[in-house]
């Protein structure tokens, strides 16, 4: 069976990305599968790349990244139903070969342009068969305030915030009102792009004298930024999976991102770098009712978003109940990231949870 891993991409993410598809070259089934791996490049080319898994590794505290001078490849330009197999083909020394034909699509991309909808859109215009959710719950879920509003309806706690757009932050008209309706928010406050990952762009501030500077580096990211009220609560994390539709949605015991005093939040750095103390509890030492609460409320948001195959919801618990923070559809995927850990802890080992996301795409 072959399986495009697609990888790399335009977001932020891109480096993460990439550690992501390193993991599962190293671990994939090859008796089974055999991983066509696809580069997509900061700016945008696909390109063929090394399945070396040693390639796509954090080194020397840098992040891999797809060299933008990789061969082309091609993807399908003819929809399956059109009677045409799903042929990659690369184009080498100025001429289209054929690269491989693909039996599934397995997306490894954090956030925009990737995690989305965006390639899930291209993937059902073709007919092409990918792991993961569809167009409109990846696009919800990328979104953080439409991602809240869909949770909400559902009865799903989530954080007080506002929505603050770039172009009413540039009139002072738009400012004043900003100003007052943040206001009204309880600090810390945490100013974060709407649609972004990796906490890349947010900021925790203590009060409005930090806003400002927030908002610039959020709007860098995404010019719809949250500005919501911390909350005090410890941050838990549960991995879903639900591989058809006929089968019941299943959730991870969840576990715990405890962050020492040196830490304001669990920011880009102390996800990936290093810095500071980061400590990963799984199980987390929480009591079985707290536990048994964060995986129901897990699990109805996975429905209530309308998602497919795999998410990890990440909430605070606090002393008053469980609040959704946001969901990731294709969370973080190295064999120490979180989501595949939660699952090892339930006895699915990292290679048999690959195995089982590409089989539930090809059902
Ligand atoms: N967005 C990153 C990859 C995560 O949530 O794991
Ligand atoms: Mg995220």
């Amino acid at each position: 069976i072959s399986v495009a891993l697609l990888f790399g991409g335009r977001s932020g993410e891109h480096g993460i990305s990439c550690v992501t598809a390193g993991g599962i070259l190293r671990a994939i089934d090859r008796d089974r599968f055999t991983p066509i791996p696809i580069g997509i490049t900061p700016s945008g080319r696909l390109v063929s790349v090394t399945d070396d898994p040693d390639h796509w590794v954090i080194r020397d505290g840098r992040a891999p990244e797809v060299p933008e001078d990789g061969e082309e490849v091609l993807l399908p330009t003819v929809a399956k139903t059109a009677g045409k197999p799903s042929q990659l083909r690369v184009i080498r020394g100025g001429r289209v070969e054929h690269l491989a034909d693909v039996d599934v699509f397995l997306p490894l991309l954090h956030g925009p342009y990737g995690e989305d909808g965006t390639i899930q859109g291209l993937f059902d215009l073709l007919d092409l068969p990918y792991v993961g959710s569809g167009v409109l719950a990846s696009a919800v879920c990328m979104d953080k305030d439409f991602t809240k509003r869909v949770l909400a309806d559902a009865g799903i706690a989530v954080a007080d915030g506002c929505v603050v757009r770039q172009e009413d932050w540039c009139t002072d008209e738009g400012r004043a009102e900003i100003r007052a309706r943040v206001a009204e928010l309880q600090a810390p406050l945490f100013v974060k792009p709407s649609r972004a990952g990796s906490s890349l762009g947010v900021s925790r501030i203590e009060d409005l004298d930090g806003l400002e500077e927030a908002l610039r580096s959020a709007f860098e990211v995404d010019p719809k930024v949250l500005v919501e009220s911390g909350v005090n609560g410890r941050e838990v994390e549960c991995g879903v999976l639900r591989t058809s539709r006929r089968h019941p949605v299943r959730s991870t015991q969840p576990g715990e991102v405890a962050i020492g005093d040196d830490l304001e939040f669990y920011d880009f750095e102390s996800k990936y770098f290093g810095k500071g103390t980061v400590r990963i509890d799984v199980p987390a030492s929480i009591s079985e009712e707290r536990a048994a609460q964060v995986r129901d409320i897990a699990e109805r948001a996975f429905v209530a978003l309308d998602l497919e195959t795999l998410a990890r919801v990440d909430v605070f618990v606090t002393d008053s109940g469980v609040i959704v923070n946001e969901i990731n559809t294709m969370p973080g995927f190295t064999p120490f990231s979180m989501f595949p850990v939660l699952w090892e802890n339930m006895g699915i080992t990292y290679r048999e949870l690959i195995t089982e996301l590409i089989d539930s795409a090809l059902a």
